[in-house]
This record gives C-alpha cells, structure tokens and sequence, in this order.
C-alpha cells in the first residue's frame, strides 16, 4: 500500500508518526507492506516559500493509494488561508464527496454525557464534502461602505446529492446494525425551501432501492437536542456539508473530543484517492512535548487501512486502541494520558497481536 504522508503543522507530525507506526505493525501482522511518501506541505512550508500546495502536488497526491493528514494551522499564518488552500483544496480537487466521521465511544473514555456508555454512542455521520456554502460562492456589493452587502451561496446539485446519499444508504446496509438498519437525514426543509427540498427529493428516490434500510429524518436543530438526550436513537447519520461540519464537533465531544475523533475525506470512485485525519488541530502550545493523544490520529489510520482494501488490518487496530483505551489510559486529555505520545503508539502496536 502507497500512501502520501502530510504530517503537517505543530503537533500534527507527531501523532502521524505513531498512526503510521501502529500501522506498519498491523500490516506485518496481517501480510502486507506500506510505503510512506512524505510532503511537507503546511504552515512552515507556507511561511518560506509562499506556497501551499506546489504545481503538480495534486497529480502527484493522486497517484497513492491513499493519503494520511496530520494537522494543519499555524499561529503565523492568518486562519482560513491554510485551511482553504490546502484542506477544502484537496478535499475539492480530489472529489472527496463523502466525509465520513464515526462516533463511538470507546471503553474507558469520558463523555460529558451522564449514563450513557459505548453502547449507546456508537454511530457514524455521512458528511457531504464538496457542495453547499463550502463551494465559495458568493461575493461583496459596495464592499467597505455603509450599504454592503455580502453574499455566500449555498449550492446543491442532483448529481452532487445523489451520489453522496447512495453512498449513505448503501454504508447503512453493509453496517448492518444490530439494532436496526437507520439513515437519518439531518437538513433543514423547513426554511431552506429551494435547497433541501433537492436534497429531500433525493434523498426519497434514492431511498427506495434501499428497501431494508429504514430511512428517517431530523431538522439539524432538533438533532442536536435528540443527539446529546437520546445518542442511542441514531445509525447513520446523512447531513449536507456546513451542518457536518457543526454536527460533527457535537458529536467528537460525544466520544470523548479531539483526542479521539478522526475522519476520513473518501472518493469512493474507482481511481479515486481518499485522505484520512484525526478531527483534532494542530495544537501548537503542545509542540514537541510528547503529550498529545494520537488516538485519534490511530482510528485514522485504522479507517485508512479499513477503506483501502485491507479491512482486517483497519479492525484489528481499531480492536487494539479499544484495549488500550479501556485498560491502559488514565484520561484522553493532552498531558493526562498517563503515557507520553509515543508509549500510547507503543501500546496500541503491543496490543495489535490480541
Ligand atoms: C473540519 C474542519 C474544516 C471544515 C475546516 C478546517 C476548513 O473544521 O474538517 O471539520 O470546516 O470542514
Ligand atoms: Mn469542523
């Protein structure tokens, strides 16, 4: 397996050094060889040359069998020029339609829930990834006066949606949840009458060639009471992109924050190239020290591996972060693990073999 490694900024380099590491023990395990290919793309790479992704970078990226992301943000560089010319560029120009975030509460992990555990918060959010208000549409009228008006415009198209819920429902399928085959779509009819009335109409005709898959659905304001009171009633989620965004975080604290929710940015396409990251930034204050949690940037690796057609590999270490998770560490907070940084790569890989 070939995979383009961007470590990226503050601790980001960190963290991927122990997913990568965690890994390469469980591809030995489970018969197979990685190599890493490393582009040093980020903050530092920016401030030097004025560059954020060279000519070419993209060909090249495209080129892997998957990419791996550490963490981008830098506190000399203005926020939003990294996250725009690298993270959303990538994500675009690649065609990362799907951003699939899972939220499961692993054992031995806090939640600011009260009585609710790993059995009850363990779904997975189908965040689409290339449309809606992210697609940078938009602009000023009389741009510094008093009359200015400023417009950003949400975009939704037929082919946009349909692809994005077939996937949803077919994920929801090959899931197969225990408790029931759900998908949720979480969107706001009610007030966004012209777009969502397209993601709804589609979300209905795609829904009938799913007929086992129950399909349901939540204003995104109602879903976040429902998720924080009633985790439990959730499977999979389906949500257009901003309300992804926002819903994701609520639900990353959920499973205990940024020191454990990952994602994974997927062109599920034939040839397509997808990009796996732990959902935590890049945590400058915490640089070098060795007390970041790279749990989140492991479940990163695991989806990697899950979703690269080694899925032994991708369960395997997801079953070991859960050992050590549930047996081994004091708390997800940085500096509070109980372990440094790279002792909780160690025990992962130590519990790889179980
Ligand atoms: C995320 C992040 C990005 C997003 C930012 C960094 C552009 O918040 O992956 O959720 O808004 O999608
Ligand atoms: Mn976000």
């Amino acid at each position: 397996m070939k995979i383009a490694v961007i470590g990226g900024d503050g601790t980001g380099p960190e963290v991927t050094a122990e997913a990568l590491k965690v890994m390469d023990a469980a591809a030995k395990l489970e018969g197979f060889t990685i190599e890493t290919t490393e582009f040093g793309f980020g903050g530092d790479h920016y401030l030097k040359t004025g560059e954020i992704l060279p000519e070419g970078a993209v060909d090249q990226l495209r080129k892997f069998d998957a990419i791996f992301l550490g963490a981008i943000g830098h506190p000399d560089v203005a926020p939003g020029i990294l996250e725009k010319g690298l993270l959303l560029q990538l994500r675009f120009q690649l065609d990362q339609y799907i951003n699939l975030r899972p939220v499961k509460l692993y054992p031995g992990v806090d939640t600011p829930l009260k009585d609710k555990g790993p059995e009850e918060i363990d779904f997975v959010v189908v965040r689409e990834n290339t449309e809606d208000l992210y697609a940078g549409i938009g602009g000023f009228l009389k741009k510094g006066t008093a009359d200015e008006v400023a417009t950003q415009t949400a975009i939704y198209t037929r082919k946009g949606c349909e692809r994005w819920l077939r996937w949803a429902f077919e994920y929801t399928q090959k899931r197969n949840n225990p408790k029931g085959k759900k998908l949720t779509l979480v969107a706001k009819t009610n007030v966004l009458t012209y777009g969502h009335d397209l993601v709804w109409r589609t979300f209905q005709e795609v829904a009938k060639d799913y007929p086992d898959v129950e399909p349901d659905y939540n204003h995104v304001d109602a879903c976040c009471m429902w998720m924080v009171k009633n985790p439990e009633y959730y499977d999979v989620i389906a949500t257009t992109n901003m309300f992804g965004d926002i819903i994701t975080d609520l639900a990353g604290i959920l499973q205990g924050g940024m020191g454990v929710a990952a994602g994974g940015n997927i062109n599920p396409d034939a040839g397509g190239t997808s990009m796996y990251e732990p959902m935590g930034g890049s945590a400058p204050k915490y640089t070098g020290k060795n007390v970041i949690n790279p749990i989140a940037a492991i479940s990163a690796g695991a989806m990697l591996l899950e979703h690269t057609g080694q899925p032994a590999a991708g369960a395997r270490v997801l079953k070991a972060i859960q050992t050590v998770t549930g047996t081994k560490m004091k708390s997800q907070s940085a500096g509070k693990m109980g372990y440094g940084t790279t002792e909780v790569g160690d025990l992962v890989v130590e519990a790889l073999g179980g």
